[in-house]
């Protein structure tokens, strides 16, 4: 907190006060409004938040004019060229790279704790077979807190430290797990002799009649992408999290809050309606009528993959996506017309006004969905994908929170446009 103030003079009704200013290490500084209420009678009106901070928080900074993206200082670039996921994990969570024994131990609880209690495959098997991943994923993880009773006393830092690693080691082993049971196939163990995504590579596709020949690029590339989307600031997904957080609820609560927010198809859902979106436009030739199309504010169109609420520039994760995206499909002698489709669209699209004007780029929905198709993800599971990358950063901030000392619960307030007091009126008085 600065020493400096804004003042704030309302001339109408004769008030004003002092606001004061909220500095942090990199960004945009703030006013603290806590007291603007009280002092002034007026409440700050800012729907979907877009002028608003809601915490401090030292784990990711944007820089959404750059371009730039940074877990605990780190640029995603480097972290993405020289890191993996599970490193890359532990980083958010505890603010610092690992030393090789750090990791070592780190990498051990989390393999030791990927196994879901037996019950829960049956709980998986209750839904029907067309149930959607996401669906099974966020119920399963609420249901966590049914299996995990010795660890739910928030104020031991070594239970919110478990449910941690739980959080981190069982996301995967489910989602795999509801991947199976919706095509019929038995689950698959998780194999504590594989590193975290083969082992989840594994979980997903290894059948009973025949050992699973994995391609190290299709292990390499779910690293990246994990690495990719593990975190994001102050993201829907991550307030959402947060502020089921701010309640006391317990860990497991709070992450299935952040799956069910992230589901939506304006924040993590988009991957998904990327790959649609692309195969309903189906050739390069149509891609002139879906930018028209996604211009046209009737239509209620637009295009999945494009926009972000804070980039205005491009999303430094869609860059390295896209590079990716022709080294995968090389590298695994695919040729995908629907990336043909893409690059086409991105091309128009960035030479339009309409698209210029808005500062609209593809973000890191765009090209994801085209590598999971690549890696024989299903199109459903894409932002199942998604939730397991992001589990380490909403795990990250809810540890964060849990020991910030001015966090109190979040209860906004509103501006009422209803009925002024209105005495009732008996049924045959209508
Ligand atoms: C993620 O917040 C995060 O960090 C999210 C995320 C993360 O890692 O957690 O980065 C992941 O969710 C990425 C975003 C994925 N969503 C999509 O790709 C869906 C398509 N994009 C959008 O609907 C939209 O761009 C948002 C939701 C991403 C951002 O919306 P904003 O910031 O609220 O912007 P807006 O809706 O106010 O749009 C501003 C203008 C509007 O036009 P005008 O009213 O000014 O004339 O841009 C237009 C919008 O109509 N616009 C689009 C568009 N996105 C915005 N027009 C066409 N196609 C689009 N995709």
């Amino acid at each position: 907190m600065s020493d400096q103030s804004v003042q704030l003079i309302d001339g109408k009704n004769d008030r004003s006060t002092s606001l004061p200013i909220v500095t942090g290490t990199l960004g945009d500084p703030a006013l603290d409004i806590g007291r603007l209420n009280k002092e002034t009678g007026y409440f700050t009106y800012d729907p979907g938040f877009v002028s608003t901070a809601s915490t401090r928080s030292a784990i990711t900074y944007i820089d959404g004019d750059k371009g730039v993206l940074l877990y605990r200082g780190y640029p995603i670039e480097q972290l993405a060229k020289h890191s993996n996921f599970l490193e890359t994990s532990y980083l958010l969570i505890n603010g610092e790279l690992p030393s090789r024994t750090e990791f070592n131990q780190f990498e051990h609880e989390v393999t030791h704790h990927t196994m879901m209690h037996e019950s829960q495959k049956n709980f998986l098997n209750g839904f029907r077979y067309d149930a959607h991943p996401m669906a099974m994923l966020c119920a399963s993880v609420a249901s966590l807190s049914a299996f995990y009773h010795d660890n739910l006393d928030m104020d031991d830092p070594e239970q919110r430290r478990l449910a941690a690693i739980r959080l981190i080691a069982k996301v995967p082993t489910i989602a795999a797990a509801a991947y199976r049971s919706s095509v019929g196939w038995p689950v698959r163990y998780p194999r504590n002799n594989l590193e975290y995504v083969t082992r989840f590579l594994h979980m997903m596709f290894e059948v009973p009649s025949e050992p699973l020949e994995l391609n190290p690029t299709v292990a390499k590339a779910l690293d990246l992408l994990f690495i990719l989307h593990a975190d994001h600031e102050q993201n829907a997904s991550t307030s959402t999290v947060r502020l089921v957080g701010s309640t006391g609820a317990n860990p497991y609560a709070c992450i299935a809050a952040g799956i069910a927010a992230l589901w939506g198809p304006a924040h993590g859902g988009a991957n998904e309606a990327v790959l649609s979106m692309l195969t309903d436009i189906g050739d390069a030739k149509n891609v002139a009528s879906a930018v028209a199309k996604a211009k046209d504010k009737d239509s209620g169109f637009r295009l999945m993959g494009f926009g972000h609420r804070v980039y205005k520039n491009f999303d430094p994760r869609a860059t390295i996506i896209r590079e990716m995206t022709h080294k995968v499909l090389a590298d695994l002698n695919i040729k995908d017309p629907l990336l043909d489709v893409a690059m086409a669209l991105e091309e128009v699209a960035l030479k339009d006004s309409y698209f210029v004007e808005r500062k609209l780029y593809p973000n890191v929905d765009f090209y994801s969905g085209i590598i999971y198709k690549a890696l024989r993800i299903p199109t459903e599971m894409f932002t199942v994908m998604f939730a397991i990358a992001r589990t380490a950063g909403w795990v990250a901030h809810w540890l964060e929170q849990q020991v910030t000392p001015d966090a109190k619960i979040g209860r906004p307030r509103q501006v009422y446009t209803g009925s002024v007091q209105r005495d009732y009126i008996e049924v045959g008085k209508r």
